[in-house]
């Protein structure tokens, strides 16, 4: 897979072949990909939790809140869940400012996942006090992104915002997964 074809198909993917079994091996080594990316000040204070079973999965599904646009949709049903997380934490006693490490190590763990024929989810909407406490994650480590992972199921296709300026994600009468993205020329800009 080139990169380009890697970026398109490193999509959000919210519906899996959760029998797919993702084992801890390949989350190590999501992990390395993260562990070699770029850190403000090489400071490095993100800490990674890993689930790959059934009942620690089970737990941290209950504390996601997926896909805000979709209304009617409450999440994928059994069979459809993700195979394993990667929670992305940061440790205080590190450092307190990690937003921008989240980010770049997320990506770093989501192209390699794309790279495995993989996929998965960012989730910034976690209910956190629930999963620190059923997870017990101590007060010193901040829950900045949990990251879900998997076989994908869902087709994703990627449109582009019309006029009406419309952003918001969609799944047609298929299931399928429509992603609208703002065009080159609006993103591109000078100042003169
Ligand atoms: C920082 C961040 C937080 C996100 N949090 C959530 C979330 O809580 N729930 C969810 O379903 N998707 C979440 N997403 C996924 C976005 O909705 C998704 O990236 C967006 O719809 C564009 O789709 P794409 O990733 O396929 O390009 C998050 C993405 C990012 C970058």
């Amino acid at each position: 897979m080139n990169f380009e074809e890697l970026i398109l198909r490193n999509r959000s993917y919210r519906r899996f072949y959760e029998d797919f079994e993702i084992k801890a091996e390949v989350l190590k080594k999501l992990v390395g990909y993260a562990r070699l990316s770029a850190s403000s000040g090489n400071i490095q204070a993100l800490k990674f939790y890993l689930s790959a079973d059934r009942e620690r999965n089970e737990t941290i599904f209950r504390h996601l809140r997926w896909a805000f646009y979709l209304k009617d949709w409450d999440g994928p049903e059994i069979g459809e869940r993700p195979s394993a997380y990667i929670i992305i934490l940061g440790d205080t006693d590190i450092h307190a400012t990690i937003e921008l490490d989240v980010g770049i190590a997320a990506q770093s763990i989501l192209l390699g996942a794309a790279s495995m024929g993989l996929g998965g989810c960012m989730f910034g909407s976690v209910d956190r006090a629930g999963l620190r406490k059923e997870l017990h994650i101590p007060k010193k480590f901040q829950i900045p992104l949990t990251i879900a992972l998997g076989k994908p199921k869902e087709t994703v296709v990627l449109g582009e915002v019309d006029s009406s300026g419309k952003i918001e994600y969609w799944r047609d009468e298929k299931m399928t997964h429509h992603v609208p993205k703002r065009s080159l020329d609006e993103l591109i800009i000078d100042f003169k």
